[in-house]
């Protein structure tokens, strides 16, 4: 594993809301501690990464340094198909384009554009000519890109779509760009794949979905499992006995044993999606579940430092 913070480009996805924004976070501060210079994509309208560090960024789309070798940036789609439709159209405002009709009816009749367009900026970020917007010392692109990507589905629309791009645009400018992100994503020294899951029976089935659809659509496979949120086993068989025969006379006594029983439940369970995943060959990388009230940024580098034996 010591490898996978050495490829240009790793993307993280999962079911939504598996903590995958978390885990890209906690990624980035290690690669970024490492001496990186890295930078993690939030996509959509996203902008938590700026957030965690306190700082607010006026415009999402650029990227913003968050701490020494660590930035990061928001792709919305639509806004860069958009951008990318304005520059092809030269003098054509983007307000014009927007409000025209030809973007929504470009968007339409040219499925994966804007999802190969945003692809297209993530490569661009993984090339040694991609400045940060202020650098604090001369630097030469970034090290890392980290893709907290959207949840599985658009995630793999979004991987796909120099395919189903490339179908519509074979030669061209267009076509060469197209195929250099191909091959970035289809280059295993250069890209990796992390899932993220909660040890829950439908978030590990979604990975087994995510492993599948990397394979068909991009012969890749997933390098390894963040299983993220993951309980502890607190108690042995002799420990459990000793908690069910205590006291049920006591209502305090009943209510502690009930609650510690759940706890050994849960854990046990999640356990059994662990073993779902060992079964099928994965590395899985636990992460555990915090009890804090907020995931703020000393939680993430408590998280960020579970990580790090694994890469
Ligand atoms: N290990 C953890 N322990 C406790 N809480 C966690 C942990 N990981 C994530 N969370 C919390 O779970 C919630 C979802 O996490 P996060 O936003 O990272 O997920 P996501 O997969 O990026 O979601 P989305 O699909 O909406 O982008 C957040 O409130 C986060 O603070
Ligand atoms: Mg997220």
């Amino acid at each position: 594993m010591a490898s996978l913070l050495d490829r240009k480009l790793l993307v993280l996805t999962g079911k939504g809301g598996v903590g995958k924004t978390t885990v890209s976070a906690a990624l980035g501060l290690l690669a970024a501690d490492r001496g990186l210079r890295t930078i993690v994509v939030e996509v959509g309208h996203q902008r938590r990464l700026p957030e965690l560090f306190g700082l607010t960024t006026e415009d999402a789309g650029v990227e913003t340094e968050l701490r020494k070798n660590l930035w990061s940036i928001s792709i919305d789609p639509d806004r860069a198909l958009l951008e990318w439709l304005q520059a092809l159209g030269g003098r054509v405002s983007g307000r014009v384009l927007a409000s025209s009709g030809t973007f929504q009816y470009f968007a339409a009749a040219a499925p994966g554009a804007k999802e190969l367009v945003s692809m297209m900026k993530i490569w661009k970020l993984t090339q040694s000519d991609s400045r940060p917007a202020r650098p604090r010392r001369r630097s030469g692109g970034y090290d890392l890109v980290i893709l907290d990507a959207p949840a599985t589905g658009h995630a793999l629309g979004m991987l796909h779509s120099p395919q189903t791009f490339g179908a519509i645009a074979r030669v061209g400018p267009i076509a060469s760009q197209t195929q250099r992100v191909r091959e970035l994503l289809a280059d295993p020294a250069r890209s990796g794949y992390l899932a993220v899951a909660q040890p829950t029976e439908m978030a590990v089935t979604e990975t087994l979905e995510l492993q599948d659809g990397l394979h068909q659509r991009l012969d890749r496979t997933l390098h390894a499992v963040v299983l993220n949120g993951a309980l502890p086993r607190r108690f042995s068989t002799a420990e459990l006995l000793q908690i069910d025969s205590l006291d049920g006379s006591d209502s305090v006594m009943r209510s502690a044993a009930m609650a510690a029983r759940a706890v050994h439940d849960r854990a046990r369970f999640q356990h059994n999606q662990l073993a779902r995943l060992r079964r099928r060959h994965f590395e899985v990388l636990p992460v555990p579940f915090l009890f804090t009230s907020e995931l703020d940024l000393p939680a993430i580098e408590r998280i960020a430092a579970h990580l790090s034996k694994f890469f």
